[in-house]
């Protein structure tokens, strides 16, 4: 599917990954209307997500020329009314459902913020794609959602395969999001709604998120406090550099699952779920190596910072995983591509982000 001269629904467009996936489509497309939908709410620093909305401004005004559009709508996802009210305005053909209450441990204290966003938001964009075929309409032609390695929970096999039992979930985050998978595939069957599901691992990258841990920990080091490192180390994530994710969300909306009808004569679900991830697992604690080495090198800490000082290593936190690793053989067997930035490469780009937008 050609994206130009689309109208382009991105929810969660002020966030990490929305906003990336905005500004790559400035800058590839013409023609094109991209419509934001974002509640900025306070989960973390908003001046980030400000941030963020003022490089998109920066971006729009270049791509301007080519006819491109950027409309921002800041409300939620979970608000029926204003989802209805954007589609019959906008009539998106694509959809990427971005917004969400992301975070594992935040799910522990807050879950009822998952519950409002995560479920009833997303049902709110699902029931929106299926009326946007009423009278005829050719209504949305991809729907893309972001779903999350923690689906895989505690599952010992690994790389992670989409193939895989992903039935035991240990966070609420993760049980709403394997619950998007299952409400994306009923819609789907019900209403042929062409629909792709995208594991996330583990996302880092410039302006992303401050509750991550390579921000977390970055923030720590700087006021002089302690940082806890989980499981004593022995933790390993798929990290994926933004810029390898937003290239895999842009080749995944350009291929919508095919609607075709079974032998019942009715639709079988248009539906498909891959995993993007690094498919190269990190220790924790060379990670946190890595890091160290890079804020060095940005000037966001001194030299001679005593590291070793401010590490402390704990035990596993409730919710969190050991492992995560991604099995990205389908995602390049249909689209040719697989993540390819390494962690270092991606935490300099982080660290000098970080040094421009704190202490310059
Ligand atoms: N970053 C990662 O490592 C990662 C990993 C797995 C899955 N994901 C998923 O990818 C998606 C994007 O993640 P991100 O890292 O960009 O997170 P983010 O928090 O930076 O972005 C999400 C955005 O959605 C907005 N939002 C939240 N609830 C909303 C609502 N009800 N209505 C409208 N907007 C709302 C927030 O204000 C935020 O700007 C999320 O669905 C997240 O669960 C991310």
């Amino acid at each position: 599917m050609d994206l130009n001269h689309k109208t382009i629904l991105v929810t969660g467009a002020a966030g990490f990954i929305g906003a990336n996936l905005v500004l790559r489509l400035l800058k590839d497309t013409k023609g094109t209307t991209i419509v934001g939908l974002d509640n900025l709410n306070d989960y973390y620093d908003v001046a980030i997500k400000e941030f963020r909305l003022e490089q998109i401004a920066i971006e729009e005004k270049k791509a301007e020329e080519k006819g491109n559009r950027w409309v921002f709508i800041k409300g939620s996802i979970a608000d029926g009314s204003l989802v209805q009210d954007i589609f019959a305005k906008y009539q998106p053909r694509v959809v990427v459902n971005l917004a969400a209450q992301a975070g594992v441990r935040y799910s522990i204290s807050h879950p009822e913020e998952y519950m409002e966003s995560n479920m009833m938001g997303f049902y709110q964009i699902l029931e929106a794609c299926r009326h946007s075929y009423d009278d005829g309409k050719t209504g949305v032609e991809h729907l893309v959602y972001a779903s999350s390695s923690s689906v895989y929970g505690s599952n010992k096999k690994v790389p992670y395969s989409t193939k895989d039992q992903v039935d035991h979930p240990v966070s609420l985050y993760a049980a709403t999001k394997k619950s998007n998978e299952l409400m994306a595939h009923a819609y789907a069957k019900l209403y042929n709604i062409p629909s792709t599901g995208l594991r996330f691992f583990t996302v880092y990258g410039p302006a992303g998120r401050p509750d991550m841990a390579y921000f977390g920990f970055t923030n720590k080091l700087l006021k002089g406090e302690t940082i806890e490192i989980f499981n004593y180390g022995n933790c390993k994530r798929d990290f994926t550099y933004i810029d390898d994710i937003v290239t895999g969300v842009q080749l995944v909306m350009q291929k919508p699952p095919i609607r075709e009808n079974g032998e019942d004569g009715l639709p079988i679900p248009p539906y498909a779920l891959y995993n993007i991830g690094n498919n190269q697992p990190e220790n924790l604690l060379d990670f946190v190596d890595i890091l160290q080495q890079e804020l060095v090198s940005a000037g966001v800490l001194p030299s001679d910072f005593d590291f070793e000082a401010h590490k402390k290593l704990v035990p596993m936190q409730p919710g969190d995983v050991p492992v995560t690793y991604a099995d990205t053989t389908e995602l390049e067997r249909d689209f040719g591509f697989k993540p390819q930035t390494d962690l270092r490469r991606g935490l300099r780009e982080f660290a000098r982000w970080y040094k421009a937008f704190y202490q310059n």
